[in-house]
């Protein structure tokens, strides 16, 4: 590979999403100084056309419309579900609700399915997926005196396909896992996966939260059954935008939500005296939901559908690629490794590199304005969102990386970790 500034120009000028860094604004985007986001992974970049919508939300919805907009308010859940299912998820019309937060969709579905598989007394996850994924599993586990099996994951690799198939049996109800791993970008084979678990009798949750709108997720090909994902990550919805859930159609009628709210209420404004749950997937619904966050995330959507899910996975894995032969070049010298998968069909749109010191290096990138994000124990995650990011913002943001190791300059900053970022 051309390892030259001018080679990824060259990308550059030859991406057919260039176009869509016009769409974002933020901190001034040119000049040599100019600042490398490489946290696409954690928040998205704001849309330009986001304020607008959020103005017409609040200034024409709300304050003109007050209470009457409720009428259109209402199947925001799913429209806006129907919009991802078709546009980035790969899923079919009634399959996806937008609601909660992914916390709190991983628990309703979890017990769904545990209560859709009776007699089965196991959940599987893996020990090393992302904190909330795992400490929802332990505790529905405890509620409903369930064993966990925790599959043993590689930090750096991911799941071994034959360690979780040897862990999958009988006894398991629901399967929980990450299509991208948080720490490594490690990519699990969601169909060989699925077909496991049904081979089992299992049912599998998808967290899509660190592939959705970088890696396609083709959930409908794959016969996925269950999956839910952050929006605030990649589909660049904002600080606490809503997250989603996708049921398969077909298992919609045989699982309940176990938080009964009135939103998932067949007939929700009767005010009847006993909960009767919804047809389809409003089912999965529970309290009012979040209007401004889901006018904010469709700005978003709509930008990655348009550029085109298979497309970002194509960018996304290109950029990887640039990474892992930067840093091999420049950063495996001064002692840098390599804490992702190699191979960038089995990774996401994040590589990780791992340094003794990489708590101090991600300090000293922040200070050079890069913005990476630091991982446990000793992990410096880059997450160049493919919508946006270009392949030269790629190459600087290395250059400085490998500038701060020549010159030892993480050394000025202090081992003792003072926040998670
Ligand atoms: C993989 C994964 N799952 C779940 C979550 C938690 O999502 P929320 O805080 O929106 O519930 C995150 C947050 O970063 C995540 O990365």
């Amino acid at each position: 590979m051309d390892l030259t500034r001018n080679a990824a120009v060259a990308l550059d000028e030859a991406d057919p999403l260039a176009g869509f860094r016009e769409h974002f604004t933020g901190p001034e985007d040119d000049g040599p100084d100019r600042l490398l986001y490489l946290d696409g992974n954690s928040l998205g970049r704001m849309p330009r056309e986001t304020p607008a919508a959020l103005s017409r939300a609040v200034e024409q919805e709300w304050a003109q419309g007050l209470v009457g907009s409720w009428s259109s308010w209402i199947g925001e859940p799913t429209r806006l579900g129907d919009f991802l299912a078709a546009g980035v998820l790969g899923a079919r019309p009634g399959e996806v609700l937008v609601g909660d937060s992914t916390t709190v969709n991983l628990y309703k579905l979890i017990v769904a399915g545990a209560e859709a598989r009776p007699g089965r007394d196991v959940l599987v996850c893996t020990a090393d997926d992302f904190p909330t994924d795992r400490y929802v599993v332990a505790g529905i586990a405890e509620a409903r005196g369930m064993q966990v099996r925790d599959v043993p994951a590689d930090l750096d690799e991911g799941l071994d396909l034959s360690v979780l198939a040897a862990a999958i049996d009988e006894r398991v109800a629901v399967v929980v896992l990450s299509h991208v791993a948080y720490r490594s970008g490690a990519l699990a084979d969601v169909a060989a996966i699925t077909g496991l678990a049904h081979d089992a009798g299992a049912l599998v949750l998808w967290d899509l939260s660190h592939s959705v709108g970088s890696v396609p997720a083709r959930l409908t090909d794959v016969g996925a059954d269950l999956a839910v994902g952050c929006t605030y990550k990649y589909l660049n919805g904002g600080p606490g935008a809503p997250a989603f859930l996708y049921v398969r159609q077909e298992l919609q009628e045989q699982l309940r939500s176990p938080i009964r709210g009135w939103f998932g209420q067949r007939d929700q404004f009767a005010m009847g005296p006993v909960y009767e749950p919804a047809p389809g997937i409003e089912r999965f619904g529970a309290g009012t939901p979040p209007v401004l966050g889901m006018a904010a995330l469709e700005v978003g959507a709509r930008l990655i559908a348009e550029a085109g899910v298979e497309r970002l996975g194509t960018k996304g894995r290109s950029m990887g690629e640039l990474i892992v032969a930067l840093a091999d070049d420049w950063l495996v010298p001064h002692g840098v490794s390599l804490a992702s998968p190699r191979d960038s069909s089995r990774r996401g749109a994040h590589v990780t590199l791992t340094h003794p010191q990489a708590w101090q290096l991600t300090q000293a990138l922040i200070d050079r304005r890069v913005v990476p994000d630091f991982r446990t124990p000793d992990r410096v995650r880059l997450g160049p969102a493919p919508l946006y990011t270009r392949f030269v913002d790629v190459w600087d943001a290395m250059d400085r990386f490998r500038t701060i190791l020549k010159d030892g300059a993480q050394a000025n900053y202090p081992a003792e970790r003072a926040r998670v970022t």
